[in-house]
Formats: C-alpha cells, sequence, structure tokens
C-alpha cells in the first residue's frame, strides 16, 4: 500500500518525507488555504521535495476554466496528478488530461457508481472519502471493499483506489486488507502508525539491559 500525505505543510511533508516511506502527497483548495501561501509556487515546492505523485486541484467547476487550469497545473512539474471533482465536466477533465499523458486524481468520490464512471475516464486515482461517509452515520470502509472489487473484476480499468478523508489509523488498515492501494492521511495519522505501547516498554528494556552489558558495538 502507498503512503500519501494529505497536507499542503512544506514543513510537514519534509518531515515526513525524511521517513522514506511517504510515496506522494495530495493537497485540496482547504489545505492551500490553511497553508496560507501561494498555491502555484507552493505545489512546485512539494513537486521538489517528493518523487511520487503531488495531487492539485483546480478551483473552477467549468469544463473550459478547468481544462485550463488542468493543463496549467501540469505543467508545473512532471509529478503532478491534477485533481478534479467527480462531475460530468470534471470527467471530461480527467478524459482529455489522461489522453494527454497527464496523472489524474478524481476526487469527491462517494459511490460505487461514482468510481465506475472515474474509472472510466481513464482516471489514475479515484479518492473515495471514507471519514465523510462515517461522518453522515454510512460506511466509508464499504465504498472501498465495493470500488476494490469492481475494478478487480475489469483488469483494464487502471485507476487506484486512494483512500481520502482518513481519520484513524483503523481506516488505513481496514482499506490495506482489502488491497486498496493508496492511503492519503493527515500527518499524525500516519505517525501514530509507528506507536504501540509494548514496542515502547520493550525497547526501554533492551536499552535498560545493554548498558548492563557495558559494551558498545561500534
Ligand atoms: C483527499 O484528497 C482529500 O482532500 C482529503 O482526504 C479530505 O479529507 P477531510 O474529509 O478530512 O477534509
Amino acid at each position: 500500500m502507498k503512503f500519501f500525505v494529505d497536507t499542503a505543510d512544506i514543513n510537514e511533508i519534509r518531515d515526513l518525507a525524511d521517513t522514506g516511506l511517504l510515496d506522494g502527497v495530495t493537497t485540496n483548495p482547504s489545505l492551500i488555504a490553511k497553508s496560507g501561501k501561494p498555491f502555484i509556487p507552493l505545489i512546485e515546492e512539494i513537486c521538489a521535495v517528493v518523487e511520487g505523485p503531488v495531487s492539485a486541484e483546480v478551483a473552477a467547476t467549468d469544463y473550459e476554466t478547468m481544462i485550463k487550469e488542468g493543463r496549467k497545473l501540469a505543467k508545473i512539474a512532471h509529478n503532478v496528478a491534477v485533481k478534479v471533482p467527480l462531475t460530468p465536466a470534471g470527467l471530461k477533465v480527467c478524459k482529455e488530461l489522461t489522453d494527454a499523458g497527464t496523472m489524474v486524481n478524481v476526487t469527491l468520490c462517494f459511490s460505487p457508481a461514482q468510481g465506475i464512471l472515474a474509472a472510466k475516464a481513464g482516471a489514475t486515482f479515484v479518492s473515495p472519502f471514507v471519514g465523510r461517509l462515517d461522518d453522515i452515520g454510512n460506511d466509508g470502509l464499504t465504498l472501498i471493499r465495493d470500488l476494490v472489487t469492481i475494478y478487480e473484476n475489469y483488469p483494464h480499468f487502471q485507476t487506484e483506489v486512494l483512500v481520502a478523508s482518513v481519520r484513524n489509523p483503523m481506516h488505513i488498515i481496514e482499506s490495506a486488507k482489502m488491497g486498496a492501494h493508496v492511503a492519503t492521511c493527515p500527518p499524525d495519522v500516519i505517525r501514530s502508525l509507528y506507536k504501540h505501547p509494548l514496542t515502547d516498554k520493550g525497547l526501554a528494556q533492551f536499552v535498560e539491559d545493554w548498558k548492563k552489558t557495558g559494551q558498545s558495538i561500534l
């Protein structure tokens, strides 16, 4: 499973890239607004830090403006994945950019039917929002299972399931069990994956016992 970080905070991105475990980045207009930085130079900066796909979302909702924005974003760096909403206009843009060789992330997917459309439009990634489905009393993970199953049934679908709106480690673990290709997670959720009290306890014991030997490896 690939890990993307869902943030536009360049310091967080640098820090997580340093772990060697980061495969990409996703941003959205809300995260860009939160960063307080100008969009295009920020995406440029992120693309220089992370080799994998960096999602940059269009701002318009009409086809004509979205396609122009998408083409502009695609020129920022070779690893930009243009993010478009799951609307008729968004999927039209998706198909056109995909045909031109650009990676596209179709966002705001909330149903299997929408996921089929995204795959038919040739999306590189589809982003089902598990947390937001949970928030309205649905089971977000059921959507992940449905999408993975559907895509497996049609091997010519090249679209990867990018689990989005991740709120906790269980979203990641359960999605991984289902075979989802990617999870994009807030930085604190990625960091929480390292944690287990028995790891801390066991390490403290080993450090203590090693001291007793009076030895040094180096
Ligand atoms: C991913 O690409 C989305 O931008 C993100 O995961 C949305 O998460 P949220 O529901 O926590 O805002």
